[in-house]
């Protein structure tokens, strides 16, 4: 059966080369797929695999978002002597399978290389020294019926580029990855966004990491504007969410484009589920503290993927429960503002793991996003769960010398009163506050409370420097108030 296997160049966009091996692992897992790696070089922009058959090439490719294309390989050297001898021979021993496509009516050769610039001219000279290919069509470069790609890759060097390829292809192009799906899905069109909506790309390489598929239950349980819901919906996932800013639920956040001063009425994250036609896979969302979980013991989802607060462009903050001694003076009819307290990552992560492991189906996938200081990292500071298994780890580089990692888990184990005993005990995801690291990379550590009672103690000079100064201060807390009132009407 082994010999029916046939040979495919998977051609990459050479962006989130981190991410390529967790996709491709996760999308063949999905589907089931059987496959050989034929090169080992896979942070190169090709790959050469082998799949049972086209349909389960096809399946791959009706996925992947890090994928350009696929092809059917009919040649690869590494010289060209023995280039044009493997392409031949290819002809000829596959004449009777290639004979539809050599007749077709017509057809197109696109020359591509990686590492170095062909003029127009080098490249018709490629195409002309496989004259001995037997193509009947004529030519048809917008919508051709057949397309045959020749790729010349120098290696990923830009200082070192060989003087000959390092090595060179030819195939028939099978099929288009998806991406095609970052630009439709773009959060430059999108209704609704705010400061830290999740990018087309990296959303859709989640809900691929999450194995997400047609009828699954998603939920991201820091939902902001949504934007992971919405690559979940693309692959047919039934989505939720749920968030703990009531304004940024309702979108009457400030608007974060540059040109748009008060948001528009009708954004929402439903519509934007609507805007990529997705709107029947909207479940809800809803105003939540996730620290303080509210679902019942039956819920099962299928996959959980969220983009937790790092407390940099947005608070990580949740409801404070700590008994209040005095007496209680409230009356039922007062509006009641709850008190919040700082919610350390290294908590946010213990609790979003162990609703995981509670409320994930066994097999179903946790993927999250972890912030680090990249001088920190090691596999020690990565959480971890008695019945989750971390699958997947990609870097992601962000500014200064911090990272993130997308991490993939699986559950593994079902969850039970028992099973939870052996969960792991608060210390043991005691690690330092990315908040705290992120803003104390060279002085000593400044504790949030410390950097709040100092800040607190500033604006308190500054207001009694204005009275004064004869002026009277502004009244920041009621001006806010009035602006989100303001934003309702
Ligand atoms: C990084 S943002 C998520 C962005 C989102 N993926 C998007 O595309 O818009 C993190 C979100 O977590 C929310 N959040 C912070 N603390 C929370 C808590 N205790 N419970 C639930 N949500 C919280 C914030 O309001 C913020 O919207």
């Amino acid at each position: 059966m082994t010999k029916l296997w046939k040979k495919y160049i998977l051609w990459f966009a050479q962006e989130h080369v981190d991410f390529r091996v967790a996709e491709f692992e996760s999308i063949v897992n999905l589907f089931g797929l059987k496959f050989r790696h034929l090169s080992q070089q896979l942070l190169n922009p090709f790959w050469l695999v082998e799949f049972p058959s086209d349909e389960q090439a096809l399946q791959y490719a009706s996925r992947s978002i890090a994928l350009r294309s696929i092809m059917e390989l009919y040649a690869h050297g590494h010289k060209m002597p023995e280039f044009h001898e493997q392409l031949k021979t290819h002809v000829q021993t596959n004449g009777q399978q290639l004979e539809a496509f050599f007749k077709a009516e017509t057809f197109k050769v696109t020359v591509e290389t990686y590492n170095k610039h062909f003029s127009q001219k080098e490249k018709v000279a490629k195409i002309e020294s496989m004259d001995y290919l037997p193509i009947e069509g004529d030519v048809n470069l917008k919508n051709p019926t057949v397309e045959w790609w020749y790729l010349e890759f120098y290696g990923l060097d830009p200082t070192a580029v060989p003087a000959t390829a390092d090595d060179i292809i030819f195939g028939r192009v099978l099929a288009q990855g998806q991406r095609h799906l970052i630009k439709e899905l773009s959060l430059k069109t999108r209704k609704f966004i705010g400061n830290t909506s999740m990018d087309a790309q990296l959303s859709l390489l989640m809900a691929n990491q999450a194995k997400v598929c047609d009828g699954d239950l998603v939920f991201d349980p820091f939902v902001g504007t949504g934007s992971l819901l919405v690559s979940a919906a693309k692959f047919g996932g039934y989505v939720l969410g749920s968030d703990i800013d009531f304004m940024m639920l309702h979108a009457r956040c400030r608007p974060s484009r540059i040109s748009q001063k008060v948001r528009d009425k009708d954004e929402s994250i439903r519509a934007n589920l609507k805007q990529y036609g997705c709107e029947q896979r909207y479940m809800d969302v809803l105003v939540a503290d996730f620290s303080n979980p509210l679902w019942h013991n039956r819920i099962s989802f299928d996959s959980i993927i969220t983009d937790p607060p790092y407390g940099i462009r947005e608070a990580t903050e949740k409801v404070e429960s700590k008994h209040n001694p005095k007496d209680v003076t409230r009356t039922a009819d007062m509006v009641h503002y709850p008190s919040t307290s700082h919610y350390a990552l290294p908590h946010l992560y213990r609790d979003l793991l162990d609703f995981a492991a509670k409320y994930l189906r066994l097999g179903g996938r946790l993927v999250c996003w972890f912030p680090f200081h990249r001088e920190d990292y090691n596999e020690a500071i990565l959480p971890q769960h008695t019945h989750l298994r971390l699958v997947a780890n990609s870097e992601q580089i962000l500014a200064g010398n911090t990272a993130r990692r997308l991490l993939t888990y699986e559950k593994y184990l079902e969850y039970s009163e028992e099973t939870a005993q052996q969960s792991p005990s608060e210390d043991a995801v005691e690690t330092t506050d990315f908040r705290e690291r992120y803003f104390n990379t060279n002085g000593a550590l400044e504790t949030r409370t410390v950097r709040r009672m100092r800040k607190a103690e500033q604006r308190e000079q500054g207001r009694r420097e204005m009275e004064l100064r004869g002026k009277q201060p502004v009244d920041v807390r009621a001006q806010k108030c009035d602006l989100n009132k303001a934003r309702f009407d």
